[in-house]
């Protein structure tokens, strides 16, 4: 049964064999109790990512270790179940003459391109003073990084994790600490640096994530990690510009160092302003909205009330 893309799987499909064009984008290969060697992949198209097993590695090892991870290829599966989720097995890879647009394969925010810049555009008009907007310019707006930051996901898994992840994370972030700020009556100065802050805050992402259709970190990313990385080449962007305020640098330095609000969530220090606690709320309101409606989103159908367990939340949902 071949299928136009993965998100028309589903229990009507159970014990069938289906075949569709897909990206292989991790494969993780696993030695079984009896010593047979098998592989854990996910594959995805645009619309789903989905995990299968491939017990059959071993025999196409070689020709599945060459193909890259933009490269589109033809599988046949299995569908089946495993604790209450599908799960595929893999009975066949191929590489496919078709040629595929790769848009058709990698997932990416549905607020659409011409949205998501012009929101970034919106919030960096709201900066009054010259030498916050010059560190926009050098960070966000330049060539070298503007491309990066508004292509990359946001995460592994968890939230926003698709391409244009970050853009349309920073962008619910900006409106979220924008709409605090405003109903708080912030200083002109504050919601200047709280803004800043909401721009730069996961940056470094352009440098902890590889590229789509890739995923996982890089050797920086997982060395690093992106609060590092980011607090570090905004102190060196902050030293380029002439007479930058002592202050605001503190402030934004801190509310980078600070966003994930606590020493267990990987912040080496704790928010010190108004701005960098309201930054730090509205990362967490972005991250955990975003991951429950993704996560609820992605359950098949069953009679359960409840979801699995949500391991970032520690908690299942109300699927009705
Ligand atoms: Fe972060
Ligand atoms: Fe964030």
């Amino acid at each position: 049964m071949k299928i136009k893309n993965l998100k028309e799987i589903n229990r009507d499909c159970m014990n069938k064999t289906i075949e569709a064009i897909v990206l292989i984008v991790e494969t993780k290969v696993k030695t079984a109790r009896n010593d047979k060697v098998y592989a854990d992949m996910i594959i995805q198209d645009a619309t789903k990512r989905l995990e299968a097993k491939y017990w059959d590695y071993e025999k196409k090892e070689k020709d599945i270790a060459s193909i890259k991870e933009d490269e589109p290829v033809k599988v046949k599966c299995v569908v089946g179940e495993y604790q209450g989720r599908i799960q595929l097995t893999i009975k066949d890879i191929e590489r496919t003459e078709e040629v595929i647009d790769l848009n058709e394969l990698i997932p990416s925010s549905d607020w659409g391109t011409e949205k998501l810049e012009k929101g970034l555009k919106y919030f960096y008009d709201k900066v009054e003073f010259s030498h916050l907007k010059k560190l926009l310019d050098l960070m966000i707006w330049d060539e070298k990084y503007y491309s990066k930051f508004s292509s990359h996901p946001a995460a592994k898994k968890v939230h926003h994790n698709f391409r244009q992840g970050l853009l349309q994370h920073v962008l619910e972030v900006l409106k979220f600490a924008h709409t605090i700020a405003t109903t708080k009556k912030l200083t002109k100065k504050q919601v200047s640096r709280l803004i800043v802050m909401c721009y730069l805050h996961d940056w470094a992402k352009i440098f902890e994530y590889k590229s789509l259709p890739t995923i996982g970190f890089t050797d920086e990313g997982t060395m690093l990690g992106h609060i590092f990385i980011g607090a570090h080449h905004t102190l060196n962007y902050i030293n380029q510009i002439d007479d930058f305020d002592e202050d605001d640098r503190l402030v934004i330095l801190n509310g980078i160092l600070g966003h994930h609000g606590k020493y267990e969530f990987g912040s080496p220090v704790l928010p010190k302003t108004v701005e960098a606690q309201i930054l730090h709320l509205a990362d967490l309101a972005s991250g955990d909205t975003e991951s429950i409606i993704s996560f609820t989103g992605e359950q098949e159908e069953s009679k359960d009330s409840f979801t699995p367990k949500l391991w970032n939340m520690g908690t299942d949902y109300f699927k009705r």
